[in-house]
């Protein structure tokens, strides 16, 4: 048993060593989680890479590999030029992305993929989509804190990552794991961002921050633009005055707790 364990941790080891030698043009990588689905993580993920891009080489990887929304709410139709074996990702608002989306012929096909699959999905995506030299790579995440969270915590190197939470209970309780998660695993929690603040909702979710002593990066309220985002295919920060603010003051938040490197 016991020798068991100690491959499985060198497995590990060999695995994330042989990952990271391949990302070694990638300077920092933040991954936007959640315990809880539809939260925000996409639009998070989406209005943080895009104002980062403004002032750096950014790329965004969706590793929501069974229901990618990132081409969705980015207005990408295109699919991947894929030559030797190389991905290329597709470029947009400056940023090089890469989602399952631009590999599969119609949005409406279900990926049906078990754990193991997700996981060399993803590393597949870091591995082989020519990112080429990167400040950040900010990465989109499904809910939850099994495969997908994961595969990124363990084998990834992770710069630190951004929890999104809306302030109810069940979405509170839920972000709470995944910060738990994040300390079991040493990665560095830059921040959480209240999405979807206001009305029935209200807030909480600085409270939870100061209760799980990681920092609080700024609340969005639940509002028409960002509901509308999809059928645009702009990012708020380039659409609206005052989500720009919001995002810009959750970027600085961001960048204050990342670390130096
Ligand atoms: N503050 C907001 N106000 C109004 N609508 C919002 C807000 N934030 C996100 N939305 C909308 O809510 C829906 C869910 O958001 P989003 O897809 O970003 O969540 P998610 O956490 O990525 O979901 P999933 O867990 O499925 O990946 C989307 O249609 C999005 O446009
Ligand atoms: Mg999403």
């Amino acid at each position: 048993m016991e020798e068991t364990s100690t491959r499985t941790i060198e497995r590990i080891g060999e695995q994330r060593k042989h990952v990271m030698e391949r990302l070694g043009r990638i300077r920092r990588r933040i991954a936007v989680m959640s315990g809880k689905g539809g939260v925000g993580k996409t639009t998070v993920a989406i209005n943080i890479a895009a104002l980062l891009a403004e002032n750096n080489s950014v790329g965004l990887l969706d590793a929501d590999i069974d229901c990618p929304n990132v081409n969705k709410f980015l207005g990408i139709t295109e699919k991947f030029s894929v030559s030797g074996g190389k991905i290329k990702p597709v470029e947009k608002y400056s940023m090089k992305i890469a989602s399952m989306a631009s590999l599969q012929d119609s949005e409406d096909t279900a990926i049906i993929w078990r754990g193991p699959m997700i996981s060399h999905a993803i590393l597949q995506f870091l591995e082989s989509v020519e990112w080429g030299n990167l400040d950040y790579l900010i990465i989109d995440t499904p809910p939850g804190t099994s495969d997908a969270a994961l595969t990124l915590m363990q084998l990834v190197q992770l710069s630190g990552v951004v929890i999104v939470s809306t302030p109810h209970p069940v979405s509170l309780t839920d972000a709470n794991k995944t910060i738990n998660m994040a300390k079991q695993m040493n990665v560095p929690v830059l921040g959480i961002v209240e999405n979807m603040a206001g009305g029935i909702f209200g807030s909480g979710v600085e409270k939870l921050a100061e209760s799980a002593g990681v920092p609080f990066l700024g609340s969005i309220k639940l509002q028409k633009t960002l509901s509308n985002m999809t059928s645009k295919g702009v990012p708020a920060v380039k659409d609206d005055k005052n989500l720009r603010k919001d995002f810009e003051n959750i970027v600085k938040g961001l960048l204050l707790h990342q670390q130096k490197d």
